[in-house]
């Protein structure tokens, strides 16, 4: 493939392999790191850039500032701005359901504060897979890990943090319980789900289909961008949890497509 189309750069990974990416997307992989090289790529990340914060709201930006120090691995910092990126829209396409969108917005900034807390190679292990459906054995630990911490640094922030939006008990034990069920590993205990929990769950998984991390993932999932699109979209339709979120799903696997198109155009 040419490695040199316009609006393409190169990410050199271990092996002499090279990836394509889109130039605007800076992808790092990380230095002596304990993760051998044949594993390296799964720890590939984007680093943490101001320009993120201008996906955050005015009303969540001091609590998001607050937080983000807490989420730099696994390039959860850039995750979690795109994923409250999506929630105007989710919440907008969702019928006028009542929302509480303070806990909504909170416990999405804080739904992966557990992944700091991990070793490396519990990280390389979480992204063992290649689609964005179905986690290998190997991946389904670290998930549930990461939840359980979460739900303690969201408890520990939230007691520690003093400024808006200012959360009642019942709401900060709300956003703990949405952090540590935000996986769909272990199932919400209640039938039906609070739409907080549906839009959540979304938000987050709106990410695979991201400018930014489709390219960073068909790196850590070692898979040709042509192909991963495939996969993206045939995981849509029963990937997400509301229709809300396939709505969007569906327009930025158009983008994405776009995207491939450009790089595997002759
Ligand atoms: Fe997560
Ligand atoms: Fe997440």
């Amino acid at each position: 493939m040419d490695a040199n189309k316009p609006g393409f750069t190169t990410v050199k990974l271990p092996g002499n392999r090279v990836a394509n990416v889109p130039e605007d997307i800076v992808i790092k992989l990380p230095e002596n790191s304990p993760v051998t090289d044949d594993r390296l790529h799964l720890l590939a990340y984007i680093p943490w850039d101001d320009k993120y914060l201008a996906y955050i709201p005015d009303e969540y930006t001091d609590f998001f500032k607050f937080v983000v120090p807490h989420l730099g691995a696994r390039t959860t910092d850039v995750h979690t701005a795109l994923s409250v990126s999506h929630l105007a829209e989710l919440m907008s396409l969702s019928n006028n359901q009542p929302i509480d969108k303070d806990v909504l917005y909170v416990s999405v900034i804080l739904h992966d504060s557990g992944w700091p807390m991990m070793e490396p190679s519990e990280i390389a292990d979480s992204l063992s897979y290649n689609s964005v459906e179905a986690y290998s054995p190997q991946a389904m630990k670290p998930k549930e890990m990461h939840a359980t911490l979460g739900s303690y640094a969201a408890k520990k922030m939230l007691r520690e943090y003093s400024g808006a939006p200012e959360l009642s008990e019942a709401q900060q034990k709300f956003v703990r319980d949405l952090v540590y069920y935000h996986d769909q590993i272990r199932p919400w205990p209640e039938k039906p789900e609070p739409i907080e929990y549906l839009l959540l769950g979304d938000a987050d998984r709106m990410w695979s289909y991201t400018h930014e991390n489709f390219w960073l993932d068909t790196i850590r999932k070692n898979t040709e961008p042509a192909q991963y699109l495939e996969n993206l979209r045939n995981a849509l339709e029963d990937y997400f949890l509301t229709e809300q979120g396939r709505t969007i799903a569906r327009r930025l696997v158009g983008e994405r497509a776009q995207e491939v198109a450009k790089l595997t155009e002759s």
